[in-house]
């Protein structure tokens, strides 16, 4: 388990599923996600035990502490991961709306990012943010990510092509950020 303040990040298990299956089919969760169509039972099940086989992948469930208890409210992972080059790219979804804003979001990207960095060792992090998506964009900026590029009209939601942003932090900016 990995600890922070108000945050700590778990492994996920079978029993995760039906929540993980609403927060995915929630419009307003999915809408800054790559995630388009209604997701079944079984295309959960399959992904969830698809991660146990793959090392180039860690997916932690989100706990934050409220009102003195420890509640799920959200996944953050890590994909791709590319021992090579040392990067990966990062995604997260607090997927219990009434937890949006209140900071748990941060930290559990801060955790994922001192795990990828001083345990896994990576140099670079990655990750792809709709334009649209303004609270999204806001927290990645706030935790030192860079817009890297734009992946013009790449993105089709909702009726119209969106642009896709780019944003990557280095080790180096992630250390001098929150210490090493
Ligand atoms: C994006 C997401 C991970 C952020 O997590 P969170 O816990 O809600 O974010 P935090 O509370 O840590 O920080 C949010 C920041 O955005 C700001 N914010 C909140 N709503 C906003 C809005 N509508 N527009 C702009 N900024 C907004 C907050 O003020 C805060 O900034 P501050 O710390 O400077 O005040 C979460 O909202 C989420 O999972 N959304 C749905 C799935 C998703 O979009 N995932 C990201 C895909 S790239």
């Amino acid at each position: 388990m990995l600890i922070g303040e108000r945050v700590r990040l778990r492994a996920l298990e079978r029993m995760d599923i039906p929540t993980l299956l609403r927060w995915m089919n929630d419009p307003e969760v999915r809408e800054g996600l790559l995630v388009f169509a209604p997701l079944s039972t079984m295309a959960e099940e399959r992904w969830l035990e698809g991660l146990a086989d793959r090392p180039d992948d860690y997916v932690f469930g989100v706990e934050a502490l409220i009102e003195g208890h420890w509640r799920h409210v959200g996944n953050v992972g890590l994909h791709g991961i590319e021992r090579h080059h040392r990067r990966a790219e990062i995604g997260i979804v607090i997927g219990e709306k009434d937890a949006w804003g209140k900071g748990y979001g941060s930290e559990a990207m801060a955790l994922m990012m001192r795990f990828a960095f001083h345990e896994l060792g990576l140099h670079r992090i990655e990750l792809e943010v709709f334009e649209s998506n303004l609270r999204a964009l806001k927290t990645y900026r706030a935790l030192g990510f860079v817009e890297e590029g734009v992946r013009r009209e790449s993105i089709y939601t909702g009726g119209r092509f969106i642009d896709a942003l780019h944003m990557g932090v280095l080790r180096s900016e992630y250390d001098a950020r929150f210490g090493v």
